[in-house]
């Protein structure tokens, strides 16, 4: 197992010394998070910020956890947040339309984290004003709406020493586990796919958004294929269209190639208006590797056949999933350091992905992440309103260096 030590920089960064390769301290496919964080001290306290749909999820996750004490609910809408809170069993957990009022009603001692679950354009506010507030974050996914909001962020994590997580769902899933034991058999990864196809019908943010699925579906499989990879993007080609049937506003459907290092390629094929034969929410993946290929319907086990045609052994293994998966993780690393799936540093590279390809559909090229990341630095040291935050920004040798140094 993993030990690391947290120490704090003169620029007040969290810096994480890990002994071995799995920075992820003391946590592996086999113990990540199962039944909690498995960390025995007191309870967490924390507050949500957003009680919506998936904030009522968080709070049914909240209240099985035996790693969080739920000590404060917000939302714009204060019956909002009220109803949610009764209806998951927290009546007598205060509640206030903004996170501020919370911290002040609560005095001493005051919370220790913050769950952000709100519309993403909220993402950067809310959390900023967390870690500022000397609270670890812990955000729902898009990390922000653009890539240089996201980096304010970075450099607010920074500043504050506070950890910053992006909940990445979808990287807690039992047979995903269980896929990437049987991309370690298939020696080089070559390529990667990922069909993703479903009729969503979400009222709300998401049928108005511009690119709603590149957006707020996407990252999903971009950051999964981050995970499977095991590098970080180069470049991506992208087209984006919506179909003439199209029930929402922006582009529900992308394709997409991308460039990984050592020009491995991940292809993304995906449409949020596509009645019958629908795959996974996940995603169906296939992995093609020099020795073999392994493959994933984004459901159920996953199969693998190495180049003799014989079938590769598959394991999977009782892991805690989805928000429960990152809800552990994060109280792991708050309570005994390392560096978490999503942290705040390397989850920038999932919303690069993103902001790339959008890019190149609006332009008809093919873009290099590395520009988009070069071009949000600027925007965000322009935009940043905090000098402290900026002088931080502009502290950075280059965005990449700054960006692996997490
Ligand atoms: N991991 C997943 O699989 C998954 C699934 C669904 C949603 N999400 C993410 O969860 C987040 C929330 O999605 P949702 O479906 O619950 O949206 P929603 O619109 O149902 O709810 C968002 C809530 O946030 C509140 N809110 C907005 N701005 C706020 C602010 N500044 N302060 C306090 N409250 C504020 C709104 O009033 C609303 O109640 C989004 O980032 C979304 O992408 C993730």
């Amino acid at each position: 197992m993993a030990s690391a030590t947290i120490t704090v920089t003169d620029r007040g960064r969290r810096r994480v010394l890990a002994e071995t390769p799995d920075r992820r301290a003391g946590m592996t496919d086999e113990n990540a998070g199962r039944e909690g964080s498995g960390v025995g001290s007191s309870r967490l306290r924390v507050v949500q910020v957003g009680a919506g749909g998936m904030g009522r999820a968080w709070l049914s996750t909240i209240g099985e956890s035996p790693d969080v004490e739920l000590v404060g609910l917000v939302d714009l809408d204060r019956d909002v947040a009220r109803a949610a809170a009764d209806g998951a069993g927290f009546g007598d957990v205060p509640v206030a339309s903004r996170f501020e009022e919370i911290v002040e009603a609560l005095g001493e001692p005051g919370p220790e984290a913050l769950i952000n679950v709100t519309v993403p354009k909220a993402h950067h506010p809310v959390s900023t004003a967390a870690l500022l507030a000397g609270m670890a974050v812990l955000c729902e996914k898009p990390l922000a709406e653009t890539v240089s909001e996201a980096l304010s962020m970075v450099a607010a994590s920074e500043l504050t020493g506070q950890l910053l997580m992006v909940s990445q769902s979808r990287r807690y899933w039992r047979n995903l586990a269980a896929l990437r034991r049987q991309i370690e058999q298939i020696g080089p990864v070559g390529g990667v796919s990922c069909t993703f196809y479903k009729e969503a019908h979400f009222p709300g943010f998401r049928e108005v958004m511009a690119y709603p699925l590149l957006v707020d579906m996407a990252i999903h499989q971009f950051d999964l294929a981050r995970l499977l990879i095991g590098s970080e993007p180069v470049s991506v080609y992208c087209e984006s269209y919506n179909p003439s049937w199209s029930w929402f506003a922006g582009d529900a459907a992308a394709v997409a190639v991308f460039e990984f290092a050592e020009g491995v390629r991940f292809t993304f094929d995906g449409s949020w208006v596509s009645p019958g034969l629908e795959t996974s929410w996940n995603g169906e993946w296939r992995v093609s590797g020099r020795d073999g290929t392994a493959a994933w319907d984004g459901d159920r086990v996953p199969t693998g056949q190495d180049g003799a045609s014989e079938t590769l052994p598959v394991e999977v293994r009782d892991e805690p999933e989805q928000i429960a998966g990152s809800l552990a993780e994060f109280v792991r690393t708050v309570r005994v350091g390392g560096t978490p799936w999503g942290e705040v540093h390397t989850n920038v590279h999932s919303l690069a992905m993103v902001e790339a390809a959008i890019r190149s559909a609006e332009s008809g090229t093919r873009v290099l992440v590395a520009d988009v990341l070069v071009d949000a630095h600027a925007q965000a040291v322009a935009d940043e309103q905090r000098a402290d935050v900026r002088a931080v920004l502009q502290s950075w040798p280059s965005v990449p260096q700054a960006l692996t140094a997490g």
